[in-house]
C-alpha cells in the first residue's frame, strides 16, 4: 500500500470538514450492538436503586416487564437478566438454582408472554443462589469443578424451559459449554443459543454489580481467582476461547472491556466468530461518577467508550448504558 509523504499528503484534509469526517469514519455504533443487563428482585411494584450505579434499578418482576418493552420499544434486542436473592434465601449449594420456580425462571415467562421478541439472555452460574457467593460449590475451601458443572446443566436447562434464548455461563468452570450443550439438547433445546463467558478475568471491576445482586462481596481469601482468569493472561484467553468454540458455543463474552480490549481484538482476529464485549458494573460507574461530578462530558465517554469496543471488533456489548445510548443513537 502506497502512502504519501508530506506536503503531498496532508492527514487533516480528510478531517476539514463534518462531511467528509462522516464519510471516512470507519465503524459505527447501531442500536442494533446492544444487550442491556437487568436486575429482578421479589416483589410488586418495586423499584430499588442500586447506590453504586447511578440511574441502575433492581425491578420486581412486574417493573421489570415494564422495561423489558422499553428496551424493545428503543430497538434494543436483548437483555440479560440477574437476579437479587434475599439471604434467607440462600444455602451452600444454591438450590433454588435448581428450581424451575425460582426468580430468574418466573421473571423469563413474564418477560416472553409480553414481549415475546425480544431475546432473553441469563447467566449460568451459582453466586446469586450460594450463601458464599461462589459460582460453584465450595467445599473445604475449594470449588469442585464437576459437581458444580452437573448443577449448572440443571440450572440452565430450567432457563430454557422458561423460555430464555441465550444461555450464557459466567462461571468459569471447565468443560462447563459442552457439558450444557449436552443437557440442553437432551432437554429438547437444540435451539438455545450459547453465549460463552470463555474469557472472564477474576476483575475488580465488578464491585458495583456484587452490590446490585447484594453478592460476591466477602469471598476474602483467594477470591474467584481459582476460576476466573488472571488479568495478566492473553493467549491463555485464546485457549479457553477455542475450547468453549469447541464445546458448541455460538458466541463468546470477554469481560470486563475496557481494559481488556487487546483480548478483545485478538478473540476476534483469531476466531472471526461472534464476538461480544461486557462493559462491567466498575465501567459503567467510572463514567456515570465522574459525569455526576461535573468532570467529564458523560455522554461523550459513553458513546466513545461504546465505539471503542466496535472498533477492537466487538459484535455485540452488553452495557448498563445500552438505554441512554439507544436514545443517541435514534436521534
Ligand atoms: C456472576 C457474574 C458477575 C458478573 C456477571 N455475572 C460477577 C462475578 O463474577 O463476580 C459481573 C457483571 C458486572 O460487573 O457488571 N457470575
Amino acid at each position: 500500500m502506497s502512502r504519501g509523504q508530506y506536503p503531498a499528503t496532508r492527514m487533516r484534509r480528510n478531517r476539514m470538514k463534518a462531511f467528509a469526517r462522516r464519510m471516512v469514519a470507519e465503524n459505527r455504533l447501531s442500536v442494533d450492538d446492544l444487550i442491556w443487563p437487568m436486575f429482578v428482585i421479589e416483589g410488586t411494584n418495586l423499584s430499588e436503586d442500586v447506590a453504586s450505579m447511578p440511574g441502575v434499578s433492581r425491578l420486581s418482576i412486574d417493573r421489570l416487564v415494564d422495561q423489558a418493552i422499553e428496551a424493545n420499544e428503543l430497538g434494543i434486542p436483548a437483555i440479560a437478566i440477574f437476579p437479587s436473592i434475599e439471604s434467607s434465601l440462600k444455602d451452600e449449594v444454591g438450590s433454588l438454582a435448581r428450581d424451575g420456580e425460582n426468580l430468574v425462571c418466573r421473571a423469563v415467562r413474564a418477560i416472553k408472554a409480553a414481549v415475546p421478541d425480544i431475546g432473553v439472555i441469563c447467566d449460568v452460574a451459582l453466586d446469586p443462589f450460594t450463601s458464599h457467593g461462589h459460582d460453584g460449590l465450595y467445599q473445604d475451601g475449594e470449588i469442585p469443578n464437576d459437581e458444580t458443572v452437573a448443577i449448572l446443566c440443571e440450572q440452565a436447562v430450567h432457563q430454557a424451559n422458561a423460555g430464555c434464548d441465550i444461555i450464557a455461563p459466567s462461571d468459569m468452570m471447565d468443560g462447563r459449554v459442552g457439558a450444557i450443550r449436552e443437557a440442553l439438547d437432551a432437554a429438547g433445546h437444540q435451539k438455545v443459543q450459547i453465549m460463552a463467558y470463555a474469557a472472564k478475568y477474576a476483575s475488580g471491576f465488578y464491585g458495583p454489580f456484587r452490590d446490585a445482586v447484594k453478592a460476591g462481596s466477602g469471598l476474602g481469601g483467594d477470591g474467584k481467582a481459582t476460576y476466573q482468569m488472571d488479568p495478566s493472561n492473553s493467549d491463555e484467553a485464546m485457549h479457553e476461547i477455542a475450547l468453549d468454540l469447541a464445546e458448541g458455543a455460538d458466541m463468546v463474552i470477554v469481560k470486563p472491556g475496557m481494559p481488556y480490549l487487546d483480548i478483545l481484538a485478538r478473540a476476534k482476529t483469531e476466531f472471526g466468530v461472534p464476538c461480544v464485549a461486557y462493559q462491567v458494573s466498575g465501567e459503567f460507574s467510572m463514567i456515570a461518577a465522574a459525569d455526576a461530578n461535573g468532570w467529564m462530558d458523560g455522554d461523550r465517554a459513553m458513546m466513545e467508550s461504546l465505539l471503542g469496543f466496535k472498533r477492537a471488533g466487538a459484535d455485540a456489548i452488553l452495557t448498563y448504558f445500552a438505554p441512554k445510548a439507544a436514545r443517541i443513537l435514534a436521534k
